[in-house]
């Protein structure tokens, strides 16, 4: 059985009757395969499993997409029923935030400002205050967090560490349509022809992985594939699997995003370099 609540006391109760180790998954809704695969990854790896469902404020920018962002509640939780979660937290904003916006905040320092951070600033502030919150409310031992938004994983990592946040990060691979596409609730928005576009990334990551294998460069190799065609480069880099500076030889993490239309995709993929 999985119970709904709304409020933090609802959730400090229910808590208070978990024995054994306590997992969080924290999504936005509008779940899809990507997110049963952390539940399920949740549920085989600890006791209980809580779901969080927040579509958190504070890590929109004036001009995206919070607005339209999709919410459809009664799916979700029949998606968590079925993954055998225990408990969903689905708070609304003043529970989360009751003295308006916080003035205190995660800075998630300078790779929070690349990358992602760098078309959306503030962004990762907003993620990490959510998931610090979430985290303390919860007072999860294990939490599960998707490959598919690797900059976020890698920042939750950093901060837990940082913080020393008792809790344990664990990350699971992205969940992908046959064709390639990584699952998102943003690919909802694309129209036909947008979704063939967004085929673009996962293509070219694979390209990136191709080319490194050979001794060409990765990152060459991935751009062409947005010289022609609709989807609208952001960047795609090489790094270190941490982030950091890419490595010479041996494995390398490739990121890329893009714009299809007015949608934003992300992607990502582990490379080795010969
Ligand atoms: P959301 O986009 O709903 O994603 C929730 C979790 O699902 C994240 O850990 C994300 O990486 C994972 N996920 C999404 N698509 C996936 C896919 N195709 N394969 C595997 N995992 C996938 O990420 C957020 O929400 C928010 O930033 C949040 C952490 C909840 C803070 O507000």
């Amino acid at each position: 059985m999985t119970a709904l609540v709304h409020t933090r006391d609802e959730l400090a109760a229910a808590r208070a009757g978990m024995t054994g180790t306590v997992a969080v998954v924290m999504t936005m809704g509008a779940l899809h395969e990507g997110h049963r695969a952390l539940l399920r990854a949740a549920r085989e790896q600890s006791d209980h499993v809580i779901a969080t469902i927040f579509v958190n404020p504070l890590q929109f920018g004036p001009n995206e997409d919070f607005d339209r962002y999709p919410r459809t509640l009664d799916a979700d939780l029949a998606i968590c029923a079925e993954a055998g979660v225990d408990l969903v937290f689905a708070p609304d904003r003043a529970e989360m935030y009751p003295s308006g916006e916080p003035m205190v905040r995660v800075n998630p320092g300078p790779l929070g400002e690349r990358l992602e951070g760098a078309s959306r600033p503030g962004f990762f502030h907003g993620v990490l205050t959510v998931v610090l919150k979430l985290l303390q409310l919860t007072r999860a031992d294990l939490t599960f967090f998707g490959e598919k938004d690797y900059q976020q994983l890698t920042l939750v990592r950093r901060m837990v560490r940082d913080f020393d946040v008792p809790v344990r990060v664990v990350g699971v691979p992205t969940v992908r349509e046959p064709d390639g596409l990584a699952l998102s609730s943003r690919n909802r928005y694309l129209a036909p022809a947008e979704r063939q576009a967004a085929l673009t990334l996962s293509a070219a990551l694979r390209a990136g992985v191709e080319a490194a294998a050979e001794g060409r460069d990765p990152e060459a190799a991935g751009r062409a594939l947005f010289e022609s065609g609709t989807a609208k480069l952001d960047y795609f880099v090489l790094t270190a699997p941490d982030l950091g500076q890419a490595p010479a030889e041996g494995t390398g993490r490739l990121l890329v995003a893009a714009w299809v239309g007015s949608t934003r995709l992300i992607d990502n993929a582990t490379v080795e370099i010969a």
